[in-house]
């Protein structure tokens, strides 16, 4: 699969590298300094390579959106249309000192993202941690972190939800896009849980019986 990165920071790095060792081939984009993504791309080697966002766009079966919440306007401008492309964002709607979410509960970075991007199709999910991304194994003492998608067409989920078990966590179906608006603030609690309470690198198991 081609995949078309949009950000190319410590999630978009992380991710790519294991996409490219599970063979896919990518091309990473938008950065304020040109130089980074082409190291990156360089440091994963030959399935890897550095365009523009429009490139990355038109390259990809799949857009990853790998932003802080605050670039997603810019970074959407840049990409041009997104017509048919499965866009799997992994944007939280953090403020950008994290010290809460820019939006909550009535909507979501996906839902914000949907809206700017009307033709593509949007799955979201934040996958675990890039402390964990970036280790030797994205395990826990053996276990999986659930990772949630949400999204509003199928097929465009069962693909997401394919390159997520590529990076060896669990993707559990959590619903409609509209449901990003309950995972987001979800996710901003394991970054408290994280940061201040210091609870070092956590993630979710999901039980259920
Ligand atoms: N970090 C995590 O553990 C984690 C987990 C789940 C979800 N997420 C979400 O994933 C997204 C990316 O997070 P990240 O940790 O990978 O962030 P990051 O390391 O800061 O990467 C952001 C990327 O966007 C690029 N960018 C281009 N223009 C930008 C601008 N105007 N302002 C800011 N960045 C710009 C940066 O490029 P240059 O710096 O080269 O310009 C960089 O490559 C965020 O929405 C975050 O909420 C993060």
């Amino acid at each position: 699969m081609n995949i078309g990165i949009i950000g190319a920071g410590n999630m978009g790095h992380g991710l790519g590298k294991l996409w490219a060792q599970s063979g896919h081939q990518l091309m990473f984009s938008y950065s304020r300094d040109i130089t980074k993504p082409k190291k990156i791309a360089q440091s994963i080697g030959s399935n890897a390579r550095v365009g523009t966002p429009s490139e990355a766009v038109a390259f990809a079966d799949v857009v990853l959106l790998s932003v802080p919440y605050g670039a997603v306007g810019d970074a959407l401008k840049a990409a041009g249309s997104l017509k048919d492309k499965i866009v799997f964002s992994i944007v939280n709607a953090l403020l950008p000192d994290m010290s809460g979410m820019a939006v909550g509960t009535s909507t979501s970075a996906a839902e914000e993202i949907a809206k700017l991007a009307p033709d593509a199709d949007v799955v979201e999910a934040l996958p675990v941690f890039a402390e964990v991304l970036n280790s030797d194994s994205r395990r826990f003492n053996d276990r999986q972190a659930t990772v949630f998608y949400t999204g509003d067409n199928e097929r465009s989920k069962q693909v997401v939800a394919g390159l997520l078990r590529e990076i060896d966590v669990e993707p559990i179906d959590a619903g409609a896009l509209k449901n990003s608006r309950y995972v987001e603030p979800a996710m901003m609690l394991l970054i408290q849980l994280a940061y201040t309470q210091k609870m070092g690198q956590v993630g979710f198991k999901l039980l259920n019986r």
